[in-house]
């Protein structure tokens, strides 16, 4: 339950004096009823809100596909350094955080929501789902690095890394899909094979698409077509 001037200022109906004024107004109604007080608590699952006699629909959780930059942190706060929840202040929603995590110098894709289960869902190492990145090697990759990473490679974990997908590009160049996500998983492995990233960007996760469009630091909500995708991990909370 909620205060209906909170619940209204959530789902930016208005600012909280805006909000006041339309209750006074009489322009909201609760299941069918006009409700003036601001303090009035709603059951915002339940009930039936309605603003100018259009239903409102009150999204407990949301999914935001995000173009991380280089310099910012995955994390939700962080003493000294931007975040990637700072990068979505302006979607109001302040209970987002990171559905796993890419390095401060890593860029790309990097989903961002507040629903638990989801995040549970996608990163639990049972389910090996899919990420994709595109790095950037100093060395060029031999067909014998290329053929360690398929097969998998020592990074000083209790067993080798799984098999990897390696698709050339140039030859320093290459997509790496990996179904693990271990501490700098990428930047081990490639070292694992006497290489070095110096460049990593995450172009896919769980077959959601990085979208070229949007630009670095900016985000977006996730598709229809991609929620399909996410709801097939597991329901989400
Ligand atoms: N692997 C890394 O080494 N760094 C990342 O940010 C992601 C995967």
């Amino acid at each position: 339950m909620l205060r209906l001037d909170k619940f209204l200022c959530d789902v930016k109906v208005g600012s909280r004096s805006q909000v006041k004024e339309y209750l006074k107004k009489g322009m909201v109604k609760v299941n069918g009823e006009v409700v003036k007080r601001p303090e009035f608590k709603v059951d915002e699952k339940k009930d039936g809100i309605s603003f100018q006699g259009k239903e409102i629909l009150y999204k407990r959780y949301v999914y935001y596909m995000l173009n991380k930059p280089k310099g910012v942190v995955s994390a939700t706060r962080d003493a000294m350094c931007r975040t990637v929840t700072d990068l979505l202040k302006d979607t109001g929603y302040d209970d987002l955080f990171p559905v796993g995590r890419l390095d401060k110098d890593t860029e790309g894709l990097l989903l961002m929501t507040n629903d638990g289960n989801l995040a549970h869902n996608l990163l639990s190492p049972k389910k090996h789902v899919e990420k994709k990145y595109y790095v950037e090697l100093e060395r060029t990759l031999g067909e014998e690095g290329r053929k360690a990473l398929e097969t998998g490679v020592d990074i000083g974990e209790e067993r080798l890394t799984l098999p990897a997908k390696v698709e050339q590009i140039t030859e320093t160049s290459i997509f790496l899909i990996i179904t693990e996500g271990k501490y700098h998983q990428v930047k081990r492995m490639m070292q694992a094979v006497e290489n070095e990233v110096v460049y990593l960007k995450r172009v896919a996760m769980g077959g959601i698409f990085l979208d070229e469009n949007l630009p670095q630091g900016a985000y977006r909500e996730l598709t229809e077509d991609e929620m399909g995708i996410i709801v097939s991990y597991g329901r989400p909370e």
